[in-house]
């Protein structure tokens, strides 16, 4: 099901979104098929943040090069010191695009859909899409970076 995206400046996107205590619920797993559908559909973003689709808990979900990721609970446990800057957009600011300076390499502790703990390692363009979306379940708009 595609969902309707929330767009600034509704005040879901700024509330700090809840921690997920069960991710292997049914709703969570719904709602994670629902947003992967819902980003598809969207054009080109690179990835979605549950309080964009009126959820304030924290799961996001990216993909990238055909690889879908899907974090709940993430936390980005690394930032490298280099920084680097590049034009982003977010389906909450739609038309909008800002260039926005963010750490070149993160790694991001998660729980996977089964609720089993990732690591990831990411740079570049993947590093920014995770800075980007856990930004969304602190509040943190990139109009603010
Ligand atoms: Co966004």
């Amino acid at each position: 099901m595609i969902l309707p995206i929330i767009t600034y400046p509704n005040e879901i996107l700024r509330q700090k979104a809840k921690k997920i205590k069960n991710p292997k619920d049914k709703e969570i797993k719904d709602l994670i098929l629902d947003m992967i559908e819902t980003m598809e559909k969207s054009g080109n973003a690179l990835g979605l943040a549950a309080p964009q689709v009126g959820q304030s808990i924290r799961l996001c979900i990216i993909k990238l090069d055909g690889k879908t990721y899907i974090l709940i609970n993430p936390k980005i446990s690394r930032k490298s010191w280099k920084k680097e800057t590049t034009e982003e957009g977010c389906l909450s600011f739609p038309g909008k695009f800002i260039p926005i300076k963010r750490s070149r390499k993160v790694t991001v502790k998660a729980l996977d859909k089964n609720g089993e703990e990732i690591i990831i390692k990411a740079e570049g363009l993947l590093a920014r899409a995770f800075q980007h979306e856990i930004d969304h379940l602190d509040g943190v708009l990139f109009i603010d970076r």
